[in-house]
């Protein structure tokens, strides 16, 4: 019995394999026009380019992309169905931004970079970028009080409100859930938003997407489709995505019922109170439960980890420059309404350090990521993109490019965008955080940027106004208090690595 499963599976896996070599193999072939670029000193180890990915683009962008011209960067990790990463210049990116999803799909692009067959995360679907952007668009202003108002709540039962108590929080522990929170009270309805259990899978969830995607990359694809369902994080992740099904199943019949029967219309679902209405506002009239419900999942993955890794990044940038910390506290109380909400227009100087914050230190190094289904010739270069071409933004080498930037362009500067914007009033509106350039591709570019990015950002500048205006901050690392400056941020792959190890002391302060 041995021997015969040993006769049957030895070929089968010798031809699989073969099958894989000749992909790579003729896959090789179709991108050799397009220069490779590696690690200089040699070392292309798996764990160089784990590591160091921000370096090497960054040097290929200052050798390829400012000749107009694309290049390719291996892919090493286990995983991937592609095997490279084709670097776009900005004036290819000017190109493509707005051609559909049937050339450039970001669609497929995210289901190979979040490894979707292997985890069972949600897909990226058509209709809900579109339906947030317009819900966010049409009701920013009162999305911003209701942050305001649910910021308060919550720093109010979570954080010390006299000065005879201190308090230590590590940033993501405290952001995740608090981000969580708040982002639940706005998005779905109450009855989930004020159930621990909900707050409690959503937190579970948003990090264990990008979990089980790693986990699963760290095998070779062969192999990863095979343990896959073994590792912890991956069932754990399509438990979450049942539990998220289960729990919407409610709320859709509601909706559904509701439309059927005329009593709600798209026009008033656009004007909501809740993200659960945008999203069903710009839904087709046929929206699956379980296509409405995967996309209110990956609306929350998409929001809470972004938000709590740029804010973390935020506020170590700031405590570790204390030099920053009184223009930036005084302009806060300055914003500081009678009633203790916060005019965020007034926050210009804090705008500016987000904004030097993120051009330094984006939660991706890559964005507009895509994937070429029809084969396309950019019009810019003449360089072809064969199908299954990868294509992607250097967003975080352009962002320190000098030619830009000058020649501190690699240095923290928390006034340089004040400078930039006091000179620039014409172009001043372009350079606000949230707004999607070319020289700024945090939240990606064109059709398809972060349809949450100002929500984002908003959410940001009131919890730091907040946390100015009413407590003293002392950084701290492993819980002792930081003194090291400005840290060098890791990345894992094109991530920024959550600085976990960091947090705060707060002192509630007497006077507001
Ligand atoms: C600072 C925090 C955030 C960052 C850095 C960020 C960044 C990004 C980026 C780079 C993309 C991909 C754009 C592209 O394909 O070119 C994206 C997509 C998206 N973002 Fe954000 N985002 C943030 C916060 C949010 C928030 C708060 C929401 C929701 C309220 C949100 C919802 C989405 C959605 C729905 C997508 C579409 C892709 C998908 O379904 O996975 N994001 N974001
Ligand atoms: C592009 O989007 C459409 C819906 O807008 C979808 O049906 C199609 O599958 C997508 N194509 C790709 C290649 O992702
Ligand atoms: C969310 O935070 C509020 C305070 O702002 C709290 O009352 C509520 O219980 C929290 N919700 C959950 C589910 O923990
Ligand atoms: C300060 O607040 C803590 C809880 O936040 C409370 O236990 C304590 O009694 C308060 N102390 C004073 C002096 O009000």
């Amino acid at each position: 019995m041995p021997n015969l499963i040993i006769l049957v599976s030895v070929p089968i896996f010798v031809a699989v394999t073969l099958q894989y070599l000749y992909r790579n193999f003729t896959q090789d072939r179709a991108w050799n026009h397009i220069p490779t670029h590696e690690f200089e000193d040699g070392d292309n180890s798996r764990d160089r380019y784990v590591r160091d990915l921000k370096d090497l683009l960054e040097s290929g962008y200052r050798k390829y992309s400012k000749q107009g011209l694309p290049f390719k960067v291996k892919i090493p990790i286990g995983g991937y169905s592609v095997r490279y990463r084709v670097v776009l210049p900005k004036d290819h990116l000017e190109e493509m931004k707005h051609l559909s999803n049937n050339t450039f799909s970001w669609a497929l692009a995210s289901a190979v970079i979040f490894a979707q067959d292997f985890t069972g995360a949600p897909p990226r679907g058509p209709w809900s970028g579109k339906a947030l952007r317009v819900g966010i668009h049409q009701n920013l202003g009162d999305i911003t009080k209701k942050l305001d108002q649910q910021i308060d709540m919550y720093f109010g039962t979570h954080l010390p409100q006299n000065s005879s108590m201190i308090m230590s929080i590590r940033f993501m522990d405290f952001f995740v859930p608090a981000i969580a929170n708040i982002t639940s009270s706005l998005l779905v309805d109450e009855r989930l938003s004020s159930n621990p259990e909900w707050i409690q899978q959503t937190c579970d969830f948003a990090v264990n997407r990008y979990k089980s995607a790693d986990d699963v990359r760290a095998y070779p694809p062969l192999l990863a489709a095979l343990v896959a369902p073994l590792i912890p994080s991956v069932r754990q992740l399509r438990k979450s995505r049942r539990y998220v099904k289960e729990q919407m199943t409610p709320l859709y019949e509601d909706m559904k019922m509701r439309q059927n029967s005329g009593i709600l219309s798209k026009e008033k679902c656009r004007k909501g109170a809740f993200g659960f209405e945008w999203l069903w506002g710009g839904a087709p009239d046929d929206v699956t439960l379980d296509d409405f419900s995967d996309t209110m999942m990956r609306t929350l993955i998409a929001s809470i980890h972004t938000t709590a890794k740029t804010i973390s990044v935020a506020l170590i940038d700031l405590l570790s420059q204390p030099q920053y910390m009184d223009e930036l506290r005084r302009e806060a109380m300055e914003a500081t309404e009678f009633d203790g909400s916060i005019d965020i227009e007034k926050l210009f100087k804090m705008d500016c350090f987000l904004k030097e914050s993120q051009r330094l230190t984006p939660v991706f190094l890559l964005t507009m990521n895509r994937i070429v289904t029809q084969s396309y010739t950019f019009k810019v270069s003449g360089t072809s993109m064969p199908v299954g071409t990868m294509t992607t933004a250097a967003t975080a080498a352009i962002a320190t490019d000098p030619d830009t930037f000058g020649i501190d362009s690699n240095c923290f500067d928390g006034s340089r965008f004040q400078r930039l914007r006091l000179s620039n009033k014409a172009g001043e509106s372009a350079l606000k955080m949230g707004m999607a350039t070319e020289d700024s591709l945090g939240f990606g570019l064109g059709s398809q940027a972060c349809p949450g990015r100002f929500f984002a950002v908003n959410q940001i500048k009131l919890m730091l106004a907040k946390f100015l205006t009413r407590w003293e901050l002392t950084l701290e690392k492993n819980g002792q208090k930081w003194l090291g400056g400005r840290p060098k941020y890791e990345y894992y792959d094109f991530s920024v690595v959550a600085p976990a190890e960091y947090g705060m002391l707060l002192r509630r302060r007497e006077i507001i």
